[in-house]
């Protein structure tokens, strides 16, 4: 029997009436349907992502923050703050498909009160004279530059208690944890957590580089480690650019890890810090996780999907998954810092993480 690919060719009508006569059966014929994939002519399949490259300046966020702050309280706000929305969606709050990130502010004397989600966080602070998260009892300094999680289901409520504005980045898997529709979020039974721990005690035990307090490690997924200070940061980085050379995409990157399994900082987020040189021009590639960059400092741009997005001290942008992308450092004579947070660790584990170079604007 010769096997080959049967050849039948119906009416337009046939087939309508057909695909109609299934509707009320909840049943539809796959090959009518395109979903959200790009055929390329050899007939493979790939992402086209939905999210667009965009990027928000601090020049425009910070007098709207600030403005927020004066027209709705921390009473009336579960959590005062400004959406970053990719332009590409007005159905869902997103930054990009499943990371969202926002611009939080908290006034001198205010607090947000405590409560706590499956929707994992982390903050940035951008500006900050103090202040603290105080997350499952311990308060967590926020200084420029620091990153603090706020991991799923942890309590957190967050007290400004200096005289000027803090200000930070939020980030969040909450597009991620939606799509799923495993969001829960409950309130304190109180306003605000007791401070039931020292100042900084998660840095005690779990910052001292290469030690960890000895016996079993704690019995959660997530970093132990709730506070990042930039200080720590940006020495890491400085010291590693006197000795190597860094990833012809990324340049100098380090990620923040998790001190018990050398993992991701959280099950559903990696953050990283990296460095470009003074005039640095990195290779184009992309790759199937999504990632938010924030500058923490540094004047440049990033072609991203084809579009120039360009970048200065405390701006944010978005980089699509499956989206090329290079960074350029303008600064010939000082080094840009870029924070910048992903979706890789939801890629890896489910066996979904690509990676390829791209050609790019140059070499
Ligand atoms: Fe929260
Ligand atoms: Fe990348």
């Amino acid at each position: 029997m010769t096997l080959t690919r049967s050849d039948i060719k119906a009416s337009a009508e046939e087939l309508e009436q057909f695909q109609q006569g299934l509707q009320h059966l909840s049943v539809s014929a796959l090959w009518a349907n395109q979903g959200p994939v790009s055929r390329s002519p050899g007939g493979s399949i790939e992402p086209r992502p939905r999210a667009v490259p965009h990027v928000w300046h601090w020049l425009d966020l910070r007098p709207q923050a600030l403005r927020a702050a004066e027209l709705v309280g921390t009473q009336q706000a579960e959590r005062r703050v400004l959406q970053l929305k990719n332009p590409a969606f007005s159905d869902r709050s997103v930054t990009t498909n499943t990371l969202f990130a926002g611009i939080q502010i908290v006034m001198p004397g205010e607090v947000a009160r405590a409560h706590r989600h499956t929707m994992a966080a982390l903050r940035f602070i951008i500006e900050s004279e103090g202040g603290y998260t105080n997350v499952d009892g311990e308060p967590v300094p926020m200084l420029p530059g620091d990153l603090v999680l706020t991991p799923n289901w942890a309590w957190h409520d967050h007290a400004n208690d200096t005289g000027a504005p803090m200000i930070w980045l939020d980030g969040l898997d909450a597009p991620l944890v939606r799509m799923l529709e495993a969001a829960f979020q409950e309130d304190f039974p109180q306003e605000r957590q007791a401070l039931s721990a020292a100042r900084g005690l998660s840095q005690i035990r779990y910052g001292a580089g290469a030690l960890r307090p000895a016996g079993e490690p704690p019995a959660v997924r997530h970093s132990p480690l709730m506070h990042y200070a930039w200080a720590d940061t940006q020495d890491a980085l400085d010291r590693l650019a006197e000795v190597d050379e860094g990833s012809p995409y990324d340049g100098l990157i380090m990620e923040y890890t998790n001190p018990v399994d050398g993992g991701s900082v959280m099950p559903t987020i990696a953050c990283f810090a990296q460095r470009l040189r003074p005039g640095e021009r990195t290779a184009a590639h992309r790759h199937t996780s999504s990632t938010i960059y924030h500058v923490v400092h540094g004047n440049g741009y990033s072609i991203v999907g084809g579009h120039s997005l360009n970048w200065q001290d405390k701006d944010t942008f978005c980089v699509p998954n499956w989206t090329s992308h290079q960074h350029v450092n303008l600064s010939e004579t000082e080094p840009a810092y870029l924070f910048s947070f992903s979706d890789i660790p939801v890629l890896r584990a489910l066996d979904l993480l690509r990676e390829e170079p791209v050609p790019g604007e140059w070499g």
